[in-house]
């Protein structure tokens, strides 16, 4: 098969490695790919949601399946461009519908999508500037700290989580007032939910489904997570409360409702579903959708399937998911991500990465980083993620730490205690 995979960060060069790794594969193109990507695939100067050079390219390249790693493709409508084109019609994406895509598209049509279907989430009501005096009365109603998102995409950082009523109100009137842009002209206030979270990862045909490795991703910058937000420092699978008790509450009370809701309201789902979970009193309660992998968990997480992605995917493409296997490694995998100092505010690219030649009984998966002049050099905040195997997760952290220390750029920062409260 030729697959075209779209992306370019540490999750797709994940699924690259991954997908490569199939007998089935012949060519694998990644657009627009990174300077990892380029070395175990082609990668192909598109931007991935360049549906027009994405469509030229797939009819030249007699491409068998697109395999979406990124949200904003999905939810511009990539899976109905090819459903909708004559020509690319027989060629099948992995990833929903525009219409699923608004599972994280947009957080008031997640929110009312779980209260119909009846899945566990925090109370909430959505506003808009013609209700901001009602929602400031409804914040009035809730106990501190706030939560206030953005309804659309806003690259991760839609979320305010306000400790004090009267910066609330404030902010509730910001976010209408465009401070996300046309994403926050919606704003969802929902009640506060306390516990520890994880992430749990289904691939579905829209009627059978697959729950791949659970892990814990950690977004903040500075250790114990404190400080400014990121793409993500690190994550650890499998997640040692994520058991076997709580998996299957997690399965009858929210992957089996969630599919069950897309099919009865007709949403065409043959993609993955990321469900950003909090466990309340042991107790599974959905955060957020996404409709894609997660980034650094799938650098993880890829680890952890000993099954061919291609077979998964290839049931997901012809309904037959249920008959196909899925295989998980036992053992634990976890990935540290390095970064450019100073990330994620300002921070300088172009830095020279060294080392990479010494690195031993790890898998680099490059996030920021492109060549230049025939070196590997920084060019993004994330720059790679440097992923571990170990029979604990202990084990598996100090292989992480020991190659993290081996490769080096200049103002490389890492975080030395992901896992930390698991
Ligand atoms: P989201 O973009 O919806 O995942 O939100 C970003 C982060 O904000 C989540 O990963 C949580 O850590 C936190 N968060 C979101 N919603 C809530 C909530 N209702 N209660 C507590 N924390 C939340
Ligand atoms: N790691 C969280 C995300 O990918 O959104």
């Amino acid at each position: 098969m030729n697959i075209l995979l779209l992306g370019s960060g540490g999750r797709e060069h994940a699924l690259a490695w991954k997908i490569k790794q199939s007998p089935k594969v012949e060519n694998l193109y990644v657009a627009p790919g990174n300077g990892g990507t380029a070395g175990l695939a082609q990668n192909v100067n598109i931007k991935a949601d360049d549906f027009e050079a994405i469509k030229a390219f797939a009819i030249e390249k007699k491409i068998d399946m697109v395999v979406v790693g990124p949200e904003d493709p999905l939810v511009k409508g990539v899976y109905d461009f090819f459903q909708n084109d004559t020509q690319l019609k027989s060629i099948p994406v992995i990833g929903p519908s525009k219409q699923g895509a608004e599972l994280e598209g947009s957080k008031d049509f997640a929110k009312a999508f779980m209260i119909r279907h009846n899945i566990p989430t925090a109370q909430y009501k959505s506003f808009t500037s013609a209700t901001l005096e009602e929602g400031k009365k409804f914040l009035e109603t809730l106990e501190a700290p706030y939560v206030l998102k953005a309804d659309g995409l806003a690259a991760g950082k839609g979320v305010l989580i306000i400790p004090d009523l009267e910066t609330a109100k404030l902010e509730l009137a910001n976010m209408l007032d465009g401070k996300f842009g046309a994403a926050s002209a919606t704003v969802v206030i929902e009640e506060f939910l306390s516990g520890i979270e994880c992430s749990v990862f289904v691939l579905t045909d829209g009627e059978s489904y697959k729950i791949l490795p659970v892990a814990k991703d950690y977004k903040r910058i500075g250790e114990g997570d404190k400080g400014l937000n990121t793409g993500g420092m690190g994550a650890v699978s499998p997640v040692p409360f994520a058991d076997a008790t709580f998996m299957k509450k997690v399965e009858e009370r929210i992957v089996i409702p969630t599919i069950k809701g897309l099919k009865e309201e007709k949403i065409t789902y043959k993609g993955f579903i990321f469900l950003g979970l909090i466990n309340v009193k042991n107790e599974p309660m959905v955060i957020e959708y996404n409709v894609r992998m997660g980034d650094p968990e799938t650098e993880a997480v890829m680890l952890r399937i000993k099954s061919d992605l291609v077979d998964l995917f290839e049931g997901v493409a012809e309904g037959n998911l249920g008959s196909r296997v899925l295989e998980e490694d036992s053992r634990t995998a976890v990935t540290v991500m390095l970064v450019s100092g100073g990330y994620p505010e300002a921070y300088e690219k172009g830095k020279v990465i060294t080392g990479l030649d010494k690195v031993e009984n790890s898998i680099v998966f490059h996030a920021g980083t492109k060549i230049e002049n025939g070196n590997i050099v920084t060019s993004g905040g994330r720059v790679m993620s440097v992923s571990s195997y170990g029979n604990t997760k202990a084990e598996a952290l100090a292989q992480s730490f020991k190659n993290a220390n081996t490769i080096d750029f200049e103002k490389k920062y890492f975080r030395r205690d992901i896992g930390f409260d698991l």
